[in-house]
């Protein structure tokens, strides 16, 4: 069986470490660098494993088996190696107000953009690892999402647009435990285009 593999990101984007200017360090993106290549090695373990492995369906359980162990960290890899993909890419940016057709999506669904960075930066403090935007295309709406980890709580036929990572690793060699001063900073580097760019996709 042929195995697909994803492509394993060799360098931070290099508008990315523009995000020096509101003290969002280089050294926190090069560390950084490591995980997200970790994300992107580990989905092409799982997938090349799975394709080699032989499968037994009276082998499976709940609790453990070598099926289970490989499913459920699957979605840990990828939805991190995708998480990541979209942190890195729109990041680097201006930030400030959202803007193109995102800043008219954003105005349908919260009313007007201080509304959204206020509920963004409390779902920031609120959950453990990620703040995604999502575009809902049953619904043709865009709406704020927690993650406690690279697995959770996302829901099925949305493009994500945005992900802010809050999980420890993107802050606090720059801003120790002071998570909020991080979000603030974040939200003046946003790439507006780049989300653009995603939500066209
Ligand atoms: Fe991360």
């Amino acid at each position: 069986m042929e195995v697909k593999l994803v492509s394993v990101p060799e360098a931070i984007p290099a508008k990315a470490y523009t995000t020096e200017r509101v003290g969002i360090s280089k050294a926190t993106h090069d560390n950084h660098l490591t995980l997200w290549k970790g994300y992107a090695n580990k989905t092409n373990e799982i997938r090349k494993a799975l394709a080699e492995m032989t499968i037994d369906p009276a082998a499976a359980n709940q609790i453990y088996s070598q099926i289970r162990a490989l499913k459920v960290n699957y979605a840990f890899a990828y939805g991190g190696l995708i998480n990541h993909n979209v942190y890195f890419e729109t990041i680097g940016g201006e930030g400030g107000a959202a803007t193109g057709n995102v800043a008219t999506l954003i105005d349908e669904a919260y009313g007007n953009f201080d509304r959204f960075a206020t509920e963004w930066k409390a779902t920031g403090m609120g959950s453990r690892g990620w703040v995604f935007l999502g575009y809902d295309h049953d619904e043709q709406r865009v709406g704020i999402y927690a993650g406690d980890s690279q697995d959770t709580f996302p829901t099925w036929n949305h493009t994500l647009l945005l992900a802010m990572d809050v999980y420890e690793h993107a802050y606090y060699l720059d801003f120790q435990t002071a998570r909020m001063k991080y979000i603030e900073a974040y939200m003046q580097v946003i790439d507006w285009n780049s989300v653009n760019g995603l939500l066209k996709k």
